[in-house]
């Protein structure tokens, strides 16, 4: 079992993660100073706040004898290859449930090829069905219908966000030396485990902000609160999101964003992946300067991947 856990694979590259300073006249102009927290180059198949949320629940499925994860995921989620990969490092079967039973029969993508690449067994559901199981993920009769079909398994919501999940997220506050007021940490959010670890993390003094990547996900304040509730016993007055640079929604990348990435890529020499990350960088710029944030700010920019490895 020990060696299953240290299995090459799952090794990571970087750790601590690099905390890269980034000189912006745009920034300095509005007194706001820029460092990167590179999370996309902690492992190359199970890359930023993927190794972060999923390592810790791994080892605690391999602890409690699993042999099975069953997740869930779109077409192109990153975490369903996450997943995958980190599953067959650790010599756990992995089942991905795909959102759309049309996809069953169609040829699979380059993101589901990879995932199936490292053994990872498909089921796709209608969209009504996998809402529903998502759900009501909590309830015993739910994880039983899943195990009856599956046998025992670790199961981990859509994105991976679990109070597990965020504890891992904590960590990453951990390799960030003398945070303090001033600090403002921020990172994209799709389902919030990332951000609730961060806050949760947090010094007393630094806040964080998470940039919603969807629209209309008010409901990520409680998802947030929530994760905070369970995990920790108690509620965290030091984040909020902001839900007004989510692009139009998941996975949309207007002129506007993708004109902001590519300047930016020319600028500093580095891919920035869109969905995500792309929309909290430039929050963070649209925020600095509009005079949103006080002079003298140090924003923490946490890198929560790398763009897609295809196009
Ligand atoms: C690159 C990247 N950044 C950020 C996030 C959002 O993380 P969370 O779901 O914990 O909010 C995701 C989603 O899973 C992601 O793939």
């Amino acid at each position: 079992m020990r060696s299953r856990i240290l299995a090459p694979v799952i090794v990571p590259a970087a750790l601590p993660s690099p905390l890269t300073p980034l000189a912006d006249p745009v920034l300095e102009r509005a007194g706001v100073e820029l460092r990167l927290k590179r999370d996309d180059l902690i492992h190359p198949l199970v890359p930023g706040n993927k190794w972060r949320k999923l390592t810790p629940n791994l080892r605690a499925a391999v602890v409690q004898g699993h042999t099975r994860l069953l997740t869930f995921g779109g077409a192109y989620s990153n975490h369903i290859r996450a997943v995958a990969a980190a599953g067959a490092a650790y010599g756990l079967a992995t089942v991905g449930v795909i959102r759309g039973d049309e996809l069953a029969d169609a040829p699979r993508n380059w993101s589901l090829k990879r995932a199936e690449r490292h053994g990872m067994e498909l089921a796709f559901m209608d969209r009504a069905g996998f809402r529903e199981t998502l759900r009501t993920l909590d309830d015993p009769a739910t994880v039983r219908a899943l195990e009856e079909r599956w046998g025992r398994c670790w199961v981990l919501p859509e994105g991976g966000t679990n109070v597990l999940a965020a504890r891992g997220a904590a960590d990453l506050v951990v390799e960030i030396p003398g945070l303090g007021a001033g600090d403002l940490v921020c990172c994209a959010v799709g389902t919030g485990g990332t951000l609730a670890g961060i806050a949760a993390g947090l010094p007393d003094g630094a806040r964080a902000l998470g940039v919603a990547v969807l629209k209309g996900a008010g409901y990520l304040d409680d998802e947030v609160a929530g994760v905070h509730r369970r995990g920790w016993g108690r509620a965290f007055g030091n984040w909020r999101i902001d839900h007004a640079h989510h692009g139009g929604g998941y996975g949309r990348v207007p002129a506007g964003l993708e004109a902001f990435a590519a300047a930016f890529e020319e600028r500093h020499g580095m891919a920035v992946e869109r969905r995500y990350v792309a929309k909290m960088l430039r929050c963070v710029y649209e925020l600095a300067g509009s005079g949103a944030l006080p002079y003298g700010t140090r924003v923490t920019a946490v890198i929560t991947g790398p763009p897609d490895p295809v196009a």
